[in-house]
């Protein structure tokens, strides 16, 4: 066998990220970095399990528990494993083979992964040089467009929030569904998910691994009106979401001062990172998220090493277009942003002798 046995729409995928780890501090994902979910945790030392039974099919407890947080009704959300199983759904729900999905540049890379997935085409459209929505652009004209089109906000890798007029536009002139993949939302203190009920064409997709600091346990979850959600969950591979993950959700969505803890310590040292990646002849972009896209003083590649060296990860995107000579760091604790800026102190020195 060799890969022209692969279906033509997904040929010429390759590997996701996947970095040597061992003991490096990871500022290179974006995850919550106060650690462990307490509440989760705390689940989970208790738990009783029966592994002989199915997990309930469409995770009924989760998405009580979401209506209750978001004051809609169980039967507007879908859960699953990782808002990128929410995500595949989606496209696959709505993606004929051959239509266009519109897809930002920059933004989160495995969009386009599964657009070839649900072997549509890729319509990629650049943000404006602020990083806003190009709204004429987004929308485009005709039949060409009115598939699927996606807008990540908070964006990554950029992190910030487009703006709420640009995506209104956009929901109202864009005639097939409209994600708004809010992974970093909480730290921007800013959802659309309240008001699904009012948008014909409206997915709001969420995750667990992000601000609820449980990656490892892979839960994520869409919310959109009540038609467009049975439409997804009778697409849903049933069972996909495991009952240890999702009784460690449902104790973590009751924990919402745990969120404010680290919504608000993000806050507080975003700044104070920024400043001080500015001090070292960074350019920081501005961000709503717990991370921040910042160009290199110095080559990116030797940054990256460089880190890599001392035991530091972060991501690079400096081989992107629009984001050239870019790397992507987690906004850390003080403790942690002082490790990692001491780290890129050091790797400076090492590149101006
Ligand atoms: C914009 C965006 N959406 C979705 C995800 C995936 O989240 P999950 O872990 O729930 O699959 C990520 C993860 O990095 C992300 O950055």
């Amino acid at each position: 066998m060799d890969r022209s046995s692969m279906r033509r729409s997904v040929r010429d995928l390759t590997m996701y990220y996947n970095p040597k780890v061992g003991s490096a501090l990871r500022m290179d994902t974006n995850t919550n970095v106060l650690g462990s979910n307490p509440a989760a945790s705390e689940y989970l030392k208790n738990l009783k399990l029966d592994l002989n039974g199915y997990p309930n099919t469409y995770s009924d407890g989760l998405r009580d528990a979401l209506a209750d947080l978001y004051g809609l009704k169980r039967e507007n959300f879908v859960a699953g494993n990782g808002s990128d199983e929410m995500l595949n759904t989606i496209y696959t729900t709505f993606t004929e083979p051959g239509a266009s999905c519109t897809v930002p540049v920059p933004s989160y890379s495995l969009y386009s992964y599964l657009v070839s997935l649900a072997s549509g085409k890729l319509r990629e459209v650049d943000l404006t040089e602020d990083f806003q929505l190009d709204v004429d652009a987004m929308v485009g004209k005709g039949e060409e467009t009115n598939s699927v089109l996606i807008m990540p906000t908070p964006n990554n890798p950029t992190g910030n929030c487009f703006r709420q007029k640009d995506i209104e536009e956009i929901l109202a002139k864009h005639p097939g569904i409209v994600i708004l993949d809010e992974a970093y939302s909480e730290y921007a203190r800013n959802t659309m998910i309240s008001k699904v009920d009012e948008f014909d064409n409206l997915i709001v997709c969420k995750t667990f691994s992000k601000a609820y600091a449980m990656a490892n346990l892979r839960v994520g979850y869409c919310a959109s009106n009540l038609k467009v959600a049975d439409m997804l969950n009778s697409v849903k591979v049933p069972y996909s979401l495991n009952s240890v993950s999702e009784g460690a959700a449902i104790a973590a969505v009751k924990d919402q001062d745990f969120i404010k803890r680290s919504v608000d310590m993000v806050s507080e040292q975003r700044p104070r990172l920024s400043k001080k990646l500015k001090e070292m002849g960074f350019e920081p972009y501005p961000s709503d998220s717990n991370f921040i896209l910042a160009k290199s003083p110095i080559d990116h590649v030797k940054m990256i090493e460089g880190l890599e060296k001392r035991n530091v990860l972060i991501r690079d995107f400096g081989s992107k277009r629009r984001t050239e000579n870019c790397v992507r760091m987690t906004v850390g604790t003080e403790e942690l942003n002082k490790i990692m800026t001491d780290a890129m102190e050091d790797v400076l020195a090492e590149e101006k002798i």
